[in-house]
């Protein structure tokens, strides 16, 4: 948390440190590349025949631009807030240095309309990522501020072409324009869904490659609300990566639950045949509901999934188990409470939810409690227990876990930094607490977060 001088003195003279070592190697490399996103309003056609007026985008005039990085590689990303309002961006998924997370207060002051901010990271992971505000959370997302955030493998896996999908709803009435952002009896039960859903700001798009070719498709949840079930129709398709780390073994690319925040990887091999079309579709009770559509053309590459080399694990360190140190946490509706104080990130004015039997007040200046502290380098067991009806994607910033073990259901131990705990599920993860700081921890459900559902863990030496 800002204002812990003491602490922040530390942590700085050990990342000189650290750097200092590691200049060898990094110096010999080019230069940190650097990138520029713009927040600013604009207005944009998302329904073929209306023009939404004031969305929020990452780029001037554009949709939020892909951002590509190269594994262990150093990048500056310069953001300047053209919007009228302040604003933070976390890069959700990727285990930098406290200081870059983008989280109001807890990392750094949000950025006041008019004014820059120099994000300077090494991602140390390769993968499928997002980037998006922390401050106003439901408005900035809901008006458009989500993008995709790739980091690219040193070694190319053979893939004819890379393809991220950002996948979210808009709450759009039928003139196009935004309608309320949520409800609040939603906010307090599994959310307000949005009525339009696209793909990179899109509805039902269609993209053509050739025919028989291996195509990776970069799926990115970047919606408020929706828990969905995604497949592939039409064509040979494997699931690859869920949350940017790679499976154990390939799985098939139906009845993919994702949540919000989460990504998944998936290899699709194009039809052979010229005008056949493979499917991107959400998997409902109701039927399922095409989102995207890859059209074959031309000749067929005769390409095969097997020809894919498997991708590299990411340098998670594996939790020591036999020492790990329990820690529990309940999720729970909100015990009686005054409703959050009003500030310059925005607050529904609701409190709906809890932690531990505590609601988070909002982005706030604090100083505030961290839920738990965990020692630098100590393995950790994080059992979840959620004990309501709704589902919860519970995430935590600055370090990756292993999902272990649920109490209703068989998981795979899967990485990932978004656990998805349904109705009264109890889930204990493991990690190592490898990364110093204060890193927020709340459901990805922006209207539980905005509402109680929050918190921070503190790593420290
Ligand atoms: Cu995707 Cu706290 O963030
Ligand atoms: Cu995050
Ligand atoms: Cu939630």
């Amino acid at each position: 948390m800002l204002g812990f001088s003491r602490r922040e003195l530390l942590l700085g003279s050990t990342g000189c440190v650290a750097a200092f070592a590691a200049g060898g190697i990094a110096a010999s490399r080019a230069e940190a590349t650097t990138h520029q996103l713009t927040l600013a309003n604009l207005d944009h056609r998302i329904l073929p025949d209306a023009i939404t007026r004031n969305m929020m985008s990452f780029a001037e005039g554009a949709p939020p631009p892909v951002l590509r990085f190269k594994q262990g590689e150093k990048v500056i990303v310069d953001v300047r807030n053209k919007l009228d309002e302040a604003t933070v961006v976390h890069w959700h998924g990727l285990r930098i240095a406290n200081a870059m997370d983008g989280v109001p207060y807890l990392t750094q002051y949000p950025i006041e309309p008019g004014q820059s901010f120099r994000y300077a990271f090494t991602p140390p992971d390769a993968g499928t990522f997002w980037y998006h505000p922390h401050c106003n959370t439901l408005e900035q997302i809901a008006r458009g501020l989500t993008g995709v955030l790739v980091v690219e493998e040193a070694d190319d896996p053979g893939f004819d072409h890379d393809v991220p999908l950002n996948l979210r709803d808009f709450r759009l009435g039928g003139d196009g324009q935004f309608i309320s952002f949520y409800k609040p009896r939603n906010a307090a039960r599994g959310g307000t869904l949005g009525t339009v859903s696209t793909v990179n700001w899109e509805v039902e798009p269609t993209y053509a490659f050739e025919a028989g070719s291996l195509v990776r498709l970069r799926l990115a949840v970047t919606d408020l609300t929706r828990v969905g079930r995604y497949e592939i129709a039409g064509a040979d398709a494997q699931v690859i990566a869920i949350d940017s780390n790679p499976l154990p073994a390939p799985m098939p690319a139906h009845d993919v639950i994702l949540s919000p925040g989460q990504r998944a990887d998936i290899a699709l091999r194009m039809p052979d045949e010229e005008g056949r079309a493979a499917e991107l579709a959400l998997q409902r009770k109701i039927g399922s509901k095409v989102l995207a559509r890859f059209l074959a053309k031309g000749a067929s590459l005769g390409r095969d999934l097997a020809e894919l080399k498997p991708l590299p694990q990411n340098p998670v360190p594996q939790a020591d188990l036999k020492n790990a140190e329990v820690i529990e946490f309940v999720f729970g509706w909100s015990p009686e409470g005054d409703a959050p104080q009003s500030n310059i990130c925005g607050s529904l004015g609701y409190t709906f939810w809890s932690i531990n039997r505590t609601a988070w007040p909002g982005d706030l200046p604090g100083p505030f409690d961290p839920l738990a502290t965990l020692k630098l380098g100590k393995s950790y067991i994080l059992r979840l227990r959620n004990e309501t009806p709704n589902a919860h994607p519970i995430h935590l910033h600055g370090v990756s876990f292993q999902l272990l073990r649920s109490n209703k259901r068989e998981i795979p131990k899967l990485v990932t930094d978004t656990a998805l705990l349904l109705s009264e599920e109890t889930m204990d993860l493991a990690l190592v607490a490898d990364n110093p700081g204060d890193w927020a921890f709340h459901c990805h459900v922006i209207e539980h977060q905005k509402t109680g559902l929050a918190g921070f863990l503190r790593i420290e030496d």
